[in-house]
């Protein structure tokens, strides 16, 4: 489906970057793992297999980071068809409630999850239009775009933070600006909104979420996967500036 084509994924040691990661080459795709961690990359990119996957290391908040990202990633492919940016970058401050919040805490996760989606597509674009073409996947959530269920968080410590929120419909609201931004460009921008992934949650929480879902409820990574592979496949050519909602029934 993806005749090697060349994906960069950021926060590619995560969740949903590495669920990704093995889907795309299971389509006969290549991977960038971008991520943070030095031994892990090279340790997944060895799983993956290194005519398939390249490790390298990526501060996606950064532009130099960046930068050097995508220079390295060309040299050893030759291009980047597309890129999903799954990096996840979090304060200690993330997960504390509304009243407590304090300004420092929220300026760097509002920057490094909004502002480096922002820079992150910035250098990515630059990059596509020295190369003629491109593909970005963003990733938002169900967070932004409805209010939390704040009741399904009753009796345990999970919070859904504001900011979360905010910098969820902000990944929306980028993506659509640089979808038509980039007109005549050849370069696509859409978001996927997953739900829930499952990741040890209390089951008190789970039961609750899952029972305002249609089907599974919380799902698993794996549960993207259709979606990715549309998103980056000559499928889905003519899809842009949109944002898929995977999130079975939950937003509904
Ligand atoms: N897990 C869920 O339930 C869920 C639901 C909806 C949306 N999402 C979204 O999906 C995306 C990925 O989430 P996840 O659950 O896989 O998170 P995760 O924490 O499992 O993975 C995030 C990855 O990003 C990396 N990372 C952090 N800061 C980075 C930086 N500055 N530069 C490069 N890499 C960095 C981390 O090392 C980690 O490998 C996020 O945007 C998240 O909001 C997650």
């Amino acid at each position: 489906m993806l005749n090697d084509n060349v994906v960069a994924v950021t926060g590619g040691l995560g969740l949903i970057g590495k669920a990704f990661c093995k889907e795309i080459i299971k389509n006969d795709g290549k991977v960038i793992i971008g991520d943070l961690f030095i031994n892990q990359g090279i340790s997944f990119q060895n799983e993956l297999g290194a005519e398939n996957a390249l490790f390298l290391e990526l501060n996606s908040s950064d532009s130099d980071s960046i930068d050097n990202f995508l220079e390295n990633s060309k040299n050893h492919f030759g291009k980047i068809d597309s890129a999903v940016h799954c990096a996840y970058p979090r304060s200690k401050q993330w997960g504390t409630e509304f009243e407590k919040l304090k300004a420092e805490g929220l300026r760097d996760d509002l920057f490094n999850q909004l502002g480096g989606a922002i820079i992150f597509s910035q250098r990515l674009i630059s990059f596509y239009r020295a190369q003629g073409y491109g593909n970005l996947i963003h990733i938002s959530s169900i967070q932004g775009l409805a209010a939390p269920k704040f009741e399904h968080y009753e009796g345990t410590k999970m919070v859904s933070p504001i900011e979360y929120s905010a910098i969820k419909s902000g990944i929306i609201s980028i993506t659509k600006y640089l979808a038509k931004y980039c007109k005549g460009e050849n370069i696509r921008v859409n978001s996927i909104s997953p739900g829930g992934i499952l990741d040890n949650q209390p089951e008190v929480f789970l039961e609750k979420y899952n029972s305002s879902c249609i089907s599974k409820g919380m799902m698993e990574p794996q549960d993207l996967n259709g979606t990715l592979i549309y998103l980056l496949s000559s499928m889905s050519k003519f899809v842009n500036g949109q944002n898929i909602i995977v999130d079975d029934g939950w937003t509904l």
